[in-house]
């Protein structure tokens, strides 16, 4: 939702600050500012919109300082107004603080601030915690007493950080949901939401448990946790490299991880399947014969892109395990009361294991009884935190909003799962049901090689303003995920149907203006897909077709073919979204959208 980064060191401070705000950029992008403390006064600039303005205001007036904070905003309480952008400094200028989630109760805390006196400048929920830790800190003597006594007032899943002109060179920050990382070098500490803004100058992060309160010096972290006692929390050693979170000559990240997939579909499998005898091994998940054979049904968890996976994770559990899968929106499983026991397997997927909705479903099942697994991007997320085992994906960072090879490692995970409960459940295993896996990075990449010919037909239809994506059976999800990559980068109406269901109702919209994008591949459906695509051919819709076939079976109906090279059916779908993916990215770029960054979107929903 926002991007926090805070140091305490010996370097420049405000360089590295924004360094590291460019790399959260991702996670919001309405204002961006920095405080620092020079000669213990607090030196607050703030600019709306991209952190290319406070550059740009921070190059008319330098300033530096000993320790200091940075922030870029997803606005939530406020229009992204420099008002109302981060960090916020308390009516009595002694402190400023930066905030990241949602302060559910700030509106009667406002109220009783503003009657003992307390001033305020701003619409957001962030000040009101601004002037609250100050009023306490008089009475507490320090800034970690001072927060720690606000923080018991405060409702909500946010975290925070803050300085003070109190003398310290210190940080203190608290966490009750969206995530921080605290980073640890040499007489410097640093402080962010997500590690990739931390990899230029440290591989040693701490992650902060809900409840702790940090103070960052230059001798290294103090951290207690919610019951007030000092803690140690583990630390991890990074594996990312700074290079991988930059776009190593892309125009966009999207592009960039978009041809990532083939080594990041490598990594997430590497390790983990003995190619000889098909056997299936996780590090951090593991069910004994018994433990699976009590599973009775599985429950995939997710929003969004990782509900898509999800959806291929259905058919993948279901004809390997043979065990019953429902998939639920993370929004809607919270809210109704799903059967849950302890035969269930709940399985929260998640990129970047932060997903409020998401982490609130798997909360849901955990406390009904459910065993809890997370399939998850992030290392040290909250989503890893939560659950009894994890099977991460070894995406690396992803920092396009738009969500690519996070999803087909996502889908190589759950193929794993599916495998390894077939395993654990005594069905029978062998080389063969693993084989194709081993041609998957280069089936994809094979698949990358259409990039000129999308390139040209996003030329032809950047200007169209629906589109509808057509799939049966498990290319459905892929049907729409690709709808998905479309209106959230390019801002065209893009819906994806069961091909199915054409005749139920979507066929009213077939005209010569609609372009319809179908996934005509393997055996079981190419039949019926090919009537679907008659259906459209005929009504003088654009027929646009990503098949495995050879392009002269449907020179007579399709306007486009997008070839992909054939794989077995569980893996078919992984190797189909990539066209998807690269034409929602061309029809972007041609639209001047932002890609990495469209509007109204962040990397990770961290709110409700
Ligand atoms: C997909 O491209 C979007 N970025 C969004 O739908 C995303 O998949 C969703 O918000 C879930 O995020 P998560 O995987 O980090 O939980």
């Amino acid at each position: 939702m926002c991007g926090i980064i805070g140091y305490v060191g010996h370097r420049k401070v405000v360089p590295l600050l924004l360094d590291g705000l460019r790399r959260l950029e991702y996670r919001g992008y309405d204002s961006a500012g920095v405080t620092v403390i020079r000669d213990g006064e607090l030196v607050t600039v703030r600019a709306e919109g991209k952190l290319d303005r406070l550059v740009e205001r921070l190059a008319g007036e330098p300033v530096d300082g000993s320790h200091g904070l940075g922030h870029t905003r997803w606005a939530t309480h406020g229009p992204p107004l420099e008002r109302n952008a981060h960090p916020m400094v308390d009516a009595r200028s002694r402190l400023a603080l930066i905030h990241n989630g949602i302060i559910e109760n700030f509106l009667p805390l406002k109220r009783r601030l503003i009657a003992e006196g307390w001033e305020f400048s701003s619409d957001t929920d962030t000040e009101v915690v601004a002037n609250l830790v100050s009023s306490y800190l008089d009475e507490e003597g320090d800034l970690r007493g001072a927060v720690a006594r606000a923080t018991r007032e405060l409702e909500g899943l946010f975290a925070f950080a803050l300085v003070s002109i109190s003398g310290e060179r210190e940080i203190v920050a608290y966490r009750q949901g969206p995530p921080l990382v605290l980073g640890i070098g040499e007489r410097e500490t640093f402080l962010a939401s997500d590690p990739a803004a931390l990899l230029t100058y440290t591989k040693d992060v701490v992650f902060l448990e809900n409840g702790d309160l940090a103070r960052l010096t230059e001798d290294g972290l103090e951290i207690q946790d919610a019951s007030g006692e000092a803690v140690e929390r583990e630390s991890h050693r990074l594996l990312w490299d700074p290079i991988q979170a930059e776009k190593g000559g892309y125009k966009h990240f999207m592009l960039k991880e978009i041809h990532e997939q083939p080594q990041a579909i490598q990594d997430t499998f590497g390790g983990r399947v003995d190619f000889e005898t098909g056997e299936v091994g996780f590090d951090y998940f593991s069910l004994d014969p018994e433990e699976a054979g009590a599973i009775r049904e599985v429950h995939l968890l997710a929003c969004g892109t990782s509900l898509h996976a999800g959806l291929v994770g259905k058919f993948l559990i279901e004809e390997l395990a043979r065990l019953p899968v429902q998939v639920d929106y993370g929004s809607e499983y919270r809210y109704r009361d799903p059967i849950v026991n302890e035969g269930t397997l709940a399985i929260g997927v998640s990129q970047s294991g932060e997903t409020a909705d998401t982490l609130s479903a798997m909360e849901a099942a955990k406390e009904r009884g459910a065993r809890l697994l997370a399939v998850c991007n992030v290392l040290g997320s909250q989503a890893t935190r939560i659950a009894e085992g994890v099977v991460y994906t070894h995406a690396g960072p992803e920092i396009g909003v738009a969500s690519t090879k996070a999803f087909t490692t996502q889908l190589v995970a759950l193929y794993l799962v599916a495998l390894y409960l077939r395993q654990q459940r005594g069905l029978p295993i062998g080389p063969e049901i693993v084989a194709d896996l081993a041609h998957l990075p280069g089936a994809v990449d094979e698949a990358l090689q259409q990039e000129g010919a999308i390139e040209e037909m996003a030329r032809k239809y950047h200007l169209e303003e629906d589109f509808l994506y057509l799939g049966r059976g498990i290319n459905y999800p892929i049907a729409l995920e690709g709808a998905l990559k479309l209106k959230e980068i390019s801002y065209i109406h893009a819906e994806g149907y069961p091909a199915g269901e054409m005749k139920h109702g979507p066929i009213a919209l077939i005209d010569q203006q609609l372009p319809v994008v179908n996934i005509a591949t393997g055996d079981k459906v190419f039949e019926k897909m090919l009537g679907n695509m008659q259906e459209v051919k005929a009504r003088d819709g654009a027929v646009i077709a990503v098949t495995d076939r050879d392009p002269s079976e449907l020179e007579e109906i399709a306007d486009e073919v997008l070839r992909v090279p054939r794989l077995s059916d569980h893996l078919q779908p992984i190797v189909n979204v990539v066209p998807l993916q690269l034409l929602a990215y061309f029809v972007g770029v041609r639209r001047g959208a932002d890609v990495d960054q469209p509007r109204n979107l962040a990397k990770s929903v961290t709110v409700e």
